[in-house]
């Protein structure tokens, strides 16, 4: 459990302790912590999945939406739009999700269903205008403690990259209601373009998708290179994919990758324990860490 593996690292962060926490290399883990503490927040930027990492995976036993979803569910989209994007996300989420195929797989279907999901939005008509009360009408949930988390990498000018395969303005809008899209926070995702009447025509490129989450989508955006003197990283993630998002930056001297384990948690743990520092098992919340940056800010 958490607690008999982390007992040394909780007197430090006390949110390690959680029943939720699971660390193949507790000193190593510990280790980096106290570099980026001794870095100081000068040093540090934050790369954050959004969807199923900023948001909730579940509440009270029922799924959450991804950004996508909340398009998906929502009343611009008829009866028979519905019906299909559903189909889409039933044949391609348990290929996302498998622990089985390999990456290179995974990378042409994904392709294959964010296309199809991105054209049959596109013939909905769906107006800028709506997208308020789109999400408004939604039953997206922040993590719990997103405020905190928002509010301290603001006050302390911790630059706060979100990375997302989702619908940049979906999530947009929900940290805007939220009224934690402080201008520390920078967003790269997929985008709609709407023509002159503001009805959505397509969505912009480069296609951001589960595992085309590096530097390959980020050409031309200098984000990475503009904060070269931040060299400490925290990067937040839920999927596989999440774990190159820190690829383009120039120079990392350490990185300490949290991930979320929603789904799917006894095949995928090895796999995720391998490759996350802190794997936090169907945890909703931010507490570990909000833990974490109490510590080093
Ligand atoms: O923000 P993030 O990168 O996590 O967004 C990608 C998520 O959106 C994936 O986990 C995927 O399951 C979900 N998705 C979806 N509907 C689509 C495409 C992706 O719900 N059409
Ligand atoms: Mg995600």
């Amino acid at each position: 459990s958490g607690a008999e593996l982390n007992g040394a690292s909780g007197e430090m962060v006390p949110e390690l302790e959680k029943a939720t926490v699971r660390i193949k290399h507790p000193e190593h883990v510990m280790g980096i912590i106290r570099s980026i503490k001794e870095q100081g927040m000068s040093k540090l930027q934050v790369i954050s999945d959004f969807d199923m990492t900023l948001s909730r995976f579940g509440c009270n036993g029922r799924r959450c939406p991804t950004s996508h979803n909340i398009l998906d569910n929502s009343h611009v989209v008829s009866e028979d739009g519905k019906k299909k994007l559903k189909d889409l996300l039933h044949y391609y989420y348990p290929i996302e999700i498998d622990p089985d195929r390999t990456l290179e797989e995974k990378r042409p279907l994904m392709v294959e269903w964010w296309s199809r999901a991105h054209d049959l939005l596109s013939q909905q008509k769906i107006l800028k205008g709506d997208i308020a009360q789109i999400v408004r009408e939604s039953d997206v949930m922040l993590r719990d403690g997103f405020n905190e988390l928002f509010d301290q990498l603001h006050e302390y000018d911790v630059p706060l990259f979100i990375f997302s395969a989702g619908v940049g303005d979906i999530l947009e809008e929900i940290i805007r209601q939220a009224n934690v899209f402080h201008p520390n926070v920078n967003v790269v995702s997929n985008y709609m373009d709407f023509d002159d009447n503001g009805v959505l025509k397509c969505f912009k490129g480069p296609l951001i998708h589960t595992y085309n989450k590096n530097n390959t989508v980020l050409q031309g955006t200098e984000y990475f290179q503009q904060l070269s003197t931040r060299t400490s990283i925290i990067l937040l993630g839920d999927s596989m994919g999440d774990l190159t998002m820190a690829d383009g930056v120039p120079s990392v001297e350490n990185i300490l990758k949290v991930g979320f384990l929603n789904d799917k948690v006894e095949e995928q743990r090895g796999k995720y324990l391998d490759a996350y520092d802190i794997v936090l098992e169907s945890d909703e919340t931010l507490d570990v860490v909000n833990g974490i940056l109490r510590y080093i800010l």
